[in-house]
């Protein structure tokens, strides 16, 4: 008897199906739920057989340095699971957009096994927050959180290629923790992966990577590699200030040399790269704004704290794409 798909990925993006590709060669059984109007694929309730479609996908892996030949592309097919079908699913995997993972998850809810696991991926806080009431309500379900710097990049729809294996962290967050075998899964498919045990500080630290060079890159329109120069090395130093501040009312201490450090790290090592909010603000797309720099005023505001220069970057990325 062939195992059921018990692990389902919701977002199809870059990230969605890099994941997806990875636990797929590791011999899990994975889909992608089927999202009614937003996926061109999306099923009807009335074609709700499990597993009635599938989707071919293309990954092109990543070249290894000492490999002169470049990489083939992979085909290989995943099934698509209608929304009212998902009883064996035991994890879902969220790999939405941080603004879209309330909506796109919600609707899901109910129809989700009630001990079926939840593990956010995505850039930025905030959902989290939203999330965690309603999984402890349930009693018998666990919210996890990661954070991931894989590089990719969406060639077609349905076609991927890996351009980094930046470092993945995962760790639980509230209510029972994700089943062992899930776990030893996801850290054997992922290449440079780790299970920490308290993942909130490590999605501060990304948060503060995202926070200095997403928005100035889209401001200024370039890539990341521009923001070396000493011209902006006062205006990082104030999104930084404000959110060790921040992170340390929110009961995360930060050693700030040491995350100066790890940004201009990233600026050099993504020199090239153009940023994910400034290829959004570029293609006139939703940003990511609300959950990076403007998480960081929310959580100031909850400590009765303001936050001046992040709260400024928000404005003037949303007058941007208001703009555009
Ligand atoms: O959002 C992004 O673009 C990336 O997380 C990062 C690390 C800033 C590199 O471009």
């Amino acid at each position: 008897m062939t195992r059921a798909v018990d692990i389902a990925i919701l977002g199809a993006g870059a990230i969605g199906q890099l994941i997806c590709r990875q636990l797929t060669a590791a011999g899990e059984h994975v889909g992608f739920i089927a999202r009614d109007r937003q996926e061109p694929l999306s099923l009807q309730d009335s074609q709700a057989q499990q597993y009635s479609q599938s989707q071919k996908l293309s990954f092109t892996p990543l070249i290894a340095s000492d490999d002169s030949h470049s990489p083939q592309p992979i085909d290989y097919r995943v099934p698509i699971i209608a929304a009212n079908a998902l009883d064996h699913i035991r994890l879902v995997i969220v790999c939405v957009k941080a603004y879209q993972v309330i909506d796109a998850l919600l609707p899901l809810f109910h129809q989700l096994p009630r001990q079926c696991h939840i593990l956010l991926l995505h850039n930025g806080m905030g959902p989290h927050l939203a999330l965690a009431p309603l999984i402890e309500k349930m009693e018998s379900r666990g919210l996890s959180l990661g954070t991931t710097s894989q590089g990719v990049l969406r060639q077609a729809r349905w076609q991927i290629k890996q351009t980094g294996k930046g470092l993945t962290q995962l760790g639980h967050f509230t209510g029972i923790e994700l089943a062992e075998h899930y776990r030893s899964a996801i850290l054997a498919a992922i290449p440079n992966s780790e299970w920490v045990d308290t993942i909130v500080p490590c999605l501060w630290q990304k948060l503060a990577v995202n926070a200095a060079i997403n928005p100035l890159t889209a401001l200024h329109q370039c890539p990341n590699g521009a923001l070396a120069k000493t011209d902006f090395s006062a205006i990082i130093e104030g999104i930084l200030d404000e959110l060790v501040t921040v992170a340390a009312q929110d009961g995360v201490p930060i050693d700030k040399p040491l995350l100066h450090d790890r940004i201009y790290q990233v600026i050099q090592l993504t020199a090239a790269n153009f940023s994910s909010m400034h290829q959004d603000v570029a293609h006139q797309r939703q940003t990511e704004i609300d959950q990076i720099n403007g998480y960081i005023c929310e959580r100031a505001q909850a400590h009765g704290l303001t936050t001046p220069i992040n709260a400024k970057l928000c404005q003037q990325i949303k007058q941007l794409t208001v703009a555009t």
